[in-house]
């Protein structure tokens, strides 16, 4: 990365649990960020309450409070200025960010989706590959693009789906490898070890 080093913006809207995944990871120096924000749209997160217990600045930032979604971008996109962040983390935002926002932050913003993606797009992932009974499932970490749950893939991970399974310990074991991947994508990302060839993800 830059001489300058990552701001980074952690884009969350609910439980906040790889939101805490990452924040361990900057707090261990496994991820060396130089600073973290979170930006949130519910007051009511509990991943507010997560980064307050942390000492992470939060800046919430209602869609309800603007007339437009442009609107409600631009002044994100202020605040991002401000604390001159260069990666955003999606990380259960669940917002769908507009072709301009992504094209001024190109390849500066990374999701994390819980499937194979392409397979399983959209809110339900997990509740869809166990009622489809896929044999498998499993984590991506990608750039966003315009697209929803689409972009160039940094990482994936497959997770089996047992005969013993339930939705519940499916979720469970989703989870657990979510919160090593996502840090782990940041962590290539800060260290400049992705680059971009041909609309893919390669590792220097
Ligand atoms: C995560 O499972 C993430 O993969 C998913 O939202 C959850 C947020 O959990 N994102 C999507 O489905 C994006 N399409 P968390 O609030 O505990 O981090």
């Amino acid at each position: 990365m830059s001489k300058t080093g990552v701001n980074l913006a952690v884009f969350a809207s609910g439980f906040g649990s790889n939101f805490s995944a990452i924040v361990k990871a900057v707090k261990q120096n496994k991820i060396k960020a130089k600073s973290v924000i979170l930006v949130c749209d519910k007051p009511g997160a509990l991943v507010i309450k997560r980064a307050q217990k942390a000492k992470i600045r939060v800046i919430l930032i209602r869609r309800e409070d603007f007339t437009s979604r442009a609107d409600f971008e631009e002044a994100i996109i202020q605040r991002l200025r401000n604390y001159k962040i260069n990666l955003i983390a999606l990380a259960g935002f669940m917002r769908i960010l507009s072709a301009s926002f992504v094209k001024l932050y190109r390849n500066r913003i990374m999701n994390i989706h819980p499937s194979l993606l392409p397979d399983f797009k959209g809110a339900c992932a997990i509740k869809d590959a166990f009622n489809h009974q896929a044999a498998s499932t499993g984590v991506t970490v990608h750039f966003v693009d315009e697209e929803v749950d689409s972009g160039p893939i940094i990482l994936q991970q497959e997770v089996a789906i047992t005969k013993k399974d339930t939705l519940v310990s499916l979720e469970k074991k989703i989870h657990s490898v979510e919160h090593k991947l996502y840090p782990e994508a940041i962590r290539l990302f800060i260290s400049g070890k992705l680059r971009l060839k041909d609309g893919r993800v390669c590792r220097s």
